[in-house]
């Protein structure tokens, strides 16, 4: 008899990119008091992605403010010489990209011997298929559905394949990993994305960008429970 899959969780993960960066703790404290069980924070060098953001000190100062669960997006070149400063300061997830990754099993197993959650991470040029010898070492495996580097572009449909073909893949094996989507997800996309399997929705500017942010994320919550 087929083993019946567990009911499916789908959690929005709020993007701090679009929250007010002179008001972090404070963002992060909204989006935990409106539901919220984790937010991502993006880390971009200059190099793997055309902007900069953050580093290992943030996350540390940002730890001392809050005990929510710390997505970190490491959109870096050379991941392997950061992730320890990264998990040193408090993140609970690691994601790294594929394509920054000489061997990205290696950085997979690092990330996890320092006791933090792994993830992998896929642009959308990336096929699916680069993550078949890595799932199931994976907490997470995020497909971008958008080119990575800024908030508020538009959602790439195309990427959804992608999403259905990883959800698959999960299931026919019964990982416990959790496939992520990341980009343009808001109130016409999150649905479609949930749909096609993903669980984790990250969501920037349709949540920081509402005049109401916690209305917001707990709209977009509901769509998708
Ligand atoms: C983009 C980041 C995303 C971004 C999403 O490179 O990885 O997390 O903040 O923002 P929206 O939801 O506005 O597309």
């Amino acid at each position: 008899m087929k083993p019946t899959m567990p009911q499916l969780q789908h959690r929005i993960v709020p993007s701090l990119l679009s929250a007010n960066f002179g008001h972090l703790a404070r963002d992060i404290k909204i989006m935990q008091d409106a539901g919220a069980a984790s937010v991502q924070i993006d880390v971009m060098d200059g190099h793997f992605v055309p902007n900069i953001t953050v580093g290992p000190v943030v996350i540390e100062w940002l730890r001392k403010e809050t005990s929510i669960f710390l997505d970190v997006h490491l959109m870096i070149e050379n991941p392997q010489d950061y992730i320890g400063p990264f998990a040193k300061a408090g993140s609970n997830l690691l994601t790294v990209h594929w394509e920054a990754c000489q061997d990205p099993v290696s950085v997979i197993r690092e990330i996890k011997k320092l006791g933090v959650k792994a993830g992998m991470a896929i642009r959308p040029k990336t096929p699916a298929d680069v993550f078949t010898p890595i799932l199931k070492e994976l907490d997470y495996a995020l497909v971008m559905t958008v080119e990575p580097g800024f908030g508020g572009q538009a959602f790439m449909p195309e990427m959804l394949e992608k999403v259905r073909t990883l959800r698959k893949r999960i299931d026919e094996v019964s990982l416990a990993c959790e496939l992520q989507v990341d980009g343009g997800i808001n109130l016409k996309t999150a649905k479609e994305a949930a749909d096609a399997g993903a669980t984790s929705l990250v969501a920037g500017s349709a949540v920081f960008g509402a005049p109401d942010p916690a209305q917001a994320f707990r709209a977009l919550q509901k769509l998708i429970q």
